[in-house]
């Protein structure tokens, strides 16, 4: 608390020295970004709690690079964006074992009287891709449309669908395209239907979600260094902060590595302090060692041990004790004659 303190009044005093916050380095290089140097940032914007989402944050010295939050205020109820500061930010899941951000789903409508249409998606920043569990769809309405799905790199054919147009004013004209998980970016190219003779792309529109969702959900991780081998050979930069947390490689094949607190701790592992011992069942209690939580007292195991040990003791003074009498007797006997 004491240590807290002294680095707030630091913090204060440089604060009002520079315009921007400093970084401070603790001594093994890792850099101090703890709840007292992150307690100037904002912890609410409209409905969204800020209050522990770094890497997340809004403004200077509260976001690691590529997770700055950027927060308009203007609207009613005030809007959080990411740091590309055109994706709408609808929900976070934080220190859970996945970590996701979902986003409002973008929307492309063709303009009126288009026979062609090209809108392309790319991901709001290198930390983000589409989320590799779930993936997303695009759902495409409309009558008599076709489109296409390419990948830009590499520029491969992801997906095609095409939708009907029959003369049932009551039917819903849809068809959908998978995206799989991990993607960063594609193009989608629509024109009217050569079977469905229609002429233009009016009252079409296509929407990129996740399946049952609404929004499209975005995988994030930290992707300055490939692994967590090579993050960690850097400390200077290593994200996994708090002292109890461990790194994990994202998945083969993609690029990143992402922390979680490790054993019975929980909280936020990107921050120095954030990994806090969990709340053990009564009966029970913390053991500081490997934040595991233990019975209190005596283990039985220990209790056996101790048992065996002073059993054997026993047995060995015993054992001791006849040899050393018998040694006795022997050198009193041997003596004896003497007399
Ligand atoms: C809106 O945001 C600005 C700066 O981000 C802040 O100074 C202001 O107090 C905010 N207004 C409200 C009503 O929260
Ligand atoms: C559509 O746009 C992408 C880039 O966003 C481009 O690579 C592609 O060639 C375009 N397609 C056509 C048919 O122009
Ligand atoms: C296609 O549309 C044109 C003009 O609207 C119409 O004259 C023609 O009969 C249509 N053909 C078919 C196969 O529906």
């Amino acid at each position: 608390m004491h240590y807290h303190f002294k680095i707030l009044v630091l913090l204060k005093i440089l604060q009002s020295a520079t315009p921007t916050l400093p970084q401070i380095i603790l001594a093994d290089n890792k850099p101090l970004i703890s709840s007292a140097t992150l307690s100037h940032c904002p912890s609410k914007c409209g409905d969204f709690d800020l209050t522990d989402v770094y890497p997340f944050g809004i403004g200077e010295g509260c976001f690691r690079p590529g997770f700055e939050l950027i927060y308009n205020n203007q609207t009613e109820p005030p809007e959080l964006f990411l740091g590309d500061g055109s994706t709408k930010i609808v929900d976070f899941s934080m220190h859970s074992a996945h970590n996701y951000v979902l986003v409002d789903s973008p929307v492309y409508i063709p303009p009126q009287g288009a026979i062609f249409y090209n809108g392309s998606w790319k991901v709001p920043g290198q930390s983000f891709t589409i989320d590799y569990d779930r993936g997303a769809s695009f759902t495409i309405s409309g009558c008599g449309v076709q489109a296409f799905v390419f990948g830009d790199y590499p520029n491969a054919l992801i997906g095609s669908c095409a939708t009907d147009c029959a003369t049932n004013e009551h039917y819903v004209y849809e068809c959908y395209i998978s995206i799989p998980g991990g993607t960063k970016d594609f193009h989608l190219e629509m024109t009217p239907s050569e079977t469905q003779n229609r002429s233009n792309m009016d009252n079409v529109r296509a929407v990129i979600g996740t399946n049952d969702n609404p929004g499209l959900v975005l995988s994030w991780r930290i992707t300055d260094r490939p692994t967590c081998k090579e993050a960690e050979q850097d400390q200077a930069t290593y994200a996994c902060l708090s002292a109890h947390s461990e790194c994990e490689d994202v998945a083969q094949e993609i690029y990143g590595y992402s922390c979680y607190c490790s054993g019975h701790y929980a909280g936020n592992p990107y921050n120095t302090d954030g990994c806090q011992g969990i709340v053990c069942m009564p009966g029970e209690k913390a053991d500081p060692k490997d934040g595991k939580c233990i019975k209190n007292g005596k283990s039985p195991l220990l209790g056996i041990l101790i048992g065996v040990g002073s059993c054997s003791a026993t047995l060995l003074f015993v054992f001791l004790c006849t040899t050393c009498c018998q040694q006795i007797e022997k050198i009193k006997s041997n003596k004896d004659p003497q007399h």
